[in-house]
């Protein structure tokens, strides 16, 4: 069985940030490909930030950093990354931009490269056949901030070969991550159960059953989360949970996964969460204050 050496991170936001910090970190020569130079810069700028945050806390050596960030590079072209082993997809939750990125690798690639989807709910045969590679196609989902959460499902679809499942079993596994086995449907194991708990918090702030700070507060200190669901929501980024809760609707047909109208009209206002600075809550001051949602 050919072990992973090289990976290339298809996307340099949120997830793909920390997928290439972690990956780095596990010392495997990682390629991020943003879609322009300055997107490129700024996601080595949010990587060299988690690493100093970890200095500080006592959780990362100044040589680990070091050697994370010299396993790094940055490119905006699809041509350097050619000899990687594994791709990593993490862009934007859209069938159509995430399919025309898997045909496009699939000429540029080696045949025994593995590509894989970080894709939240998106079912991961829907990539196969732009990928030209069903057999080395498989979900490697990974959770939100990626260089502190410790599981990764691993999804195998019909077409999955065992071979495929098994090398990024152990790739996880280098990566000091636990894998789970999901089932390649709609959500895997954990958005299945995690969407639906979003939506209904907002649905619960829509009729006035409590406020954004007492529906966190309450699922903090009566139910042990680390954060409330409003503070998650924002952390997520409340585009991709739109975009997460649209493929879920449309694959299961339950009013459980159907976004709620608030949520819609935040994402046309531009309040993604705490990427845009703005959402549930607003990060212009410290600490956050809670935004007036007109409500
Ligand atoms: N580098 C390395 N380690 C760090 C670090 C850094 N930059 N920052 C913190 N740490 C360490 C801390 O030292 C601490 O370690 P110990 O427990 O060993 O002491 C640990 O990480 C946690 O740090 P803190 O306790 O200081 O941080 P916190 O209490 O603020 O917790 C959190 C942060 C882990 C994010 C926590 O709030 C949490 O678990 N939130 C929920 C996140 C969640 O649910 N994510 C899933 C989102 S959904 C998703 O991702 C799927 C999808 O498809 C949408
Ligand atoms: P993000 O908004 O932070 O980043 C989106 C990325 O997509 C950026 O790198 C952007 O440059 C790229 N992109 C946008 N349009 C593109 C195009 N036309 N072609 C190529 N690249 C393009 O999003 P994110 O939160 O990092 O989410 C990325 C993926 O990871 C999504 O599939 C999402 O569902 C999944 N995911 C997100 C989370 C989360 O908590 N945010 C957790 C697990 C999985």
């Amino acid at each position: 069985m050919k072990k992973i050496e090289k990976v290339a991170v298809l996307g340099g936001g949120l997830m793909g940030s920390g997928i290439a910090q972690v990956s780095a970190a596990a010392g495997f020569p990682t390629v991020v490909r943003e879609i322009s130079d300055e997107l490129g810069a700024k996601s080595r700028q949010s990587i060299e930030k988690t690493l100093a945050k970890g200095i500080e806390r006592g959780k990362v050596t100044e040589a680990e950093r070091d050697r994370t960030l010299a396993n790094l590079r940055f490119v905006s072209g699809l041509k350097d990354l050619a000899d990687s082993d594994l791709f990593i997809e993490a862009v934007v939750e859209d069938l159509d931009v995430k399919n025309s990125l898997w045909s496009q690798l699939n000429g540029i690639a080696r045949p025994d490269a593995i590509f894989a989807s970080n894709t939240s709910s998106l079912t991961i045969i829907a990539m196969a056949a732009a990928s030209g590679r069903p057999d080395r196609m498989l979900g490697l989902h990974f959770f939100n901030p990626v260089p502190l959460m410790k599981l990764v499902e691993v999804v195998r679809t019909i077409t999955t070969s065992e071979e495929t499942e098994e090398r990024a079993m152990d790739f996880v596994r280098a990566l000091g991550k636990e894998p789970i086995r999901a089932r390649d449907s709609s959500g895997f194991v954990v958005n299945l159960l995690l969407i639906p708990y979003m939506i209904d918090a907002i649905k619960a702030l829509e009729s006035k059953v409590g406020s954004v700070e007492d529906i966190d507060k309450g699922m903090q200190l009566g139910a042990g989360h680390p954060m409330g669901p409003f503070t998650l929501l924002d952390f997520v980024g409340l585009d991709t949970v739109y975009k997460i809760a649209e493929i879920m609707f449309d694959e299961y047909r339950e009013r459980r996964y159907a976004p709620p109208p608030l949520l819609k009209r935040m994402v046309l206002a531009g309040m993604l969460g705490k990427k845009s600075g703005k959402g549930f809550y607003d990060y212009s001051s410290n600490p956050p204050r809670v935004s007036n949602l007109g409500l």
